[in-house]
């Protein structure tokens, strides 16, 4: 079976620091090239790349081996790339100057290449050495550190036309020799580049971690920085079951509230068409978005269906930004905010939809069974409840997002945390709701809906 005239196998295998693989020789940069320079060609439909690990080549890496001819290159650099796409891809010629010809040659340096990579695992193993995915883990907290400095300090947006060391610390009021550092540790990650003593960003920093760049999320991003103080409580949180000095939704400052809401709109735009297209707005004329907060959702579906009446429930401190959103998409009169507070207030009545998304996590299953019953008082008869959330498999342990974010509501939370479908499914049926089911979503949240009969 031949699907695409030439399968390219592409190796971008990540090894540790000193040892040689095709990542620390650039494969990513070959990787990028080949991507655009086969897209430009038009030849994506002749093409199909797929990147590996290791061909046993590691020392002369990027190795590249092109089916069915079986050509290997190796040593490749982006300067390459239009040549092998124009000469290989597009003419049927392979390119002779970077291909390997001795086949018995290429075969001895692999097998000598697999069995030095052997002695050295086994002498890893014999020395008790700790292994790499155990210390990854351990020290991921490094990598994750360095991003979030630069974005706090907005390093990215300070070198978006170039700088060096000392422009960039004189623009981002910092101290030179510790500024250079970060850059140089930015280099290493792969978010930087450096020519001569010039720092610019990757095209990857360029998109989203510069200001006015098209997909700027620094707002949304920069959430992480409050979720790095709640997460650093951890082993206080797990001790004790809860953290003790944690300040409520209500009581957190623009600091803490603005990022927040704009990492929630970040994810709820996103989202929005997937979760109208499931639930339907056709038949809607009255919803309530509980803690709504951008309002991404209630707009949505106010844009789904002209004749319907959205309100958002949120924060006093979050609403000036709902009514923005609001403002902004022209639905000042049909979508309404109110202030109150989610725990206790009543809500109201008569909604044909009651939309909880990543509200149930905040909250314990004692609060999210009173919620669910305020809620289902507040439908018309064949109105629906619907709550979005990462939803857990019965034993709990999967699927990872949901299993962490469980974390981070305790380090966040007074009782939250993530549940599982036959736990939703219980207190939408507790509060008097039937005809329950869970719809699957792209992506990592589901749909849990129960209809007042
Ligand atoms: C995780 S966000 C979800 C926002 C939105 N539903 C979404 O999916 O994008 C939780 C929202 O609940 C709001 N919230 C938290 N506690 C609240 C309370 N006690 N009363 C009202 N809203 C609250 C927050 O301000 C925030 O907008």
């Amino acid at each position: 079976m031949q699907p695409f005239k030439y399968h390219v196998l592409a190796c971008d295998q990540h090894k540790p620091d000193g040892v040689p693989c095709c990542a620390a020789r650039g494969s990513a940069a070959v990787l990028e090239a080949l991507r655009r320079e086969i897209g430009a060609a038009g030849l994506n439909d002749t093409v199909q790349l797929t990147t590996t690990s290791s061909m046993g080549l590691c020392e002369r890496g990027p190795n590249l081996v092109v089916y069915p001819d079986g050509t290997w290159y190796s040593g490749v650099t982006p300067a390459d790339v239009p040549e092998i796409v124009r000469e290989h891809f597009g003419g049927g010629r392979p390119v002779a100057r970077l291909a390997a010809t001795d086949e018995a040659a290429v075969k001895a340096e692999i097998q000598s290449n697999r069995a030095k990579y052997l002695a050295s695992l086994k002498a890893r193993e014999a020395a008790g050495v700790v292994p790499d995915e155990l210390m990854d883990m351990i020290r991921g907290y490094q990598e994750s550190r360095i991003m979030l400095t630069a974005v706090e300090l907005d390093v990215f947006t300070a070198i978006a036309s170039g700088a060096t060391a000392a422009e960039e610390a004189k623009r981002c009021r910092t101290e030179r020799r510790a500024t250079e550092l970060l850059l140089n540790a930015l280099v290493a990650l792969g978010v930087v580049q450096l020519q001569g003593e010039t720092y610019r960003n990757s095209p990857l920093a360029a998109r989203f971690l510069v200001a006015n760049s098209p997909d700027d999320a620094r707002t949304a991003l920069r959430h992480n920085l409050s979720l790095w103080a709640t997460w650093s409580s951890l082993t206080e949180a797990v001790r004790e079951g809860h953290v003790a000095l944690r300040a409520e939704m209500h009581e957190r400052d623009d600091d803490w509230t603005v990022p927040f809401i704009a990492a929630m709109h970040r994810g709820a735009a996103a989202r929005a068409p997937s979760v109208v297209a499931a639930v339907g707005a056709g038949s809607l004329k009255r919803m309530l978005d509980v803690g709504g907060g951008s309002g991404a959702y209630a707009i949505a579906f106010a844009q789904a269906n002209p004749e319907l009446k959205a309100v958002v429930l949120d924060l006093p401190t979050v609403l000036p930004i709902t009514e923005g959103h609001i403002e902004e998409a022209g639905l000042s009169k049909r979508v309404t905010t109110l202030a109150g507070d989610l725990r206790t207030n009543d809500l109201g009545k008569s909604y044909d939809l009651i939309f909880l998304s990543s509200i149930c996590h905040m909250l314990g299953p004692e609060g999210n069974r009173d919620l669910l019953a305020r809620a289902t008082r507040a439908l018309a008869p064949g109105g629906r409840v619907v709550i979005q959330d990462f939803i857990l498999e019965p034993d709990r342990t999967r699927p990872r997002q949901a299993v962490l974010f469980a974390l981070n509501m305790l380090v966040g939370t007074e009782a939250g945390s993530t549940y599982t479908e036959e736990e939703y499914a219980s207190w939408l049926t507790a509060a008097g709701l039937g005809a329950v089911r869970r719809i699957r979503l792209p992506g990592p949240a589901d749909l849990m809906v129960g209809v007042r009969l």
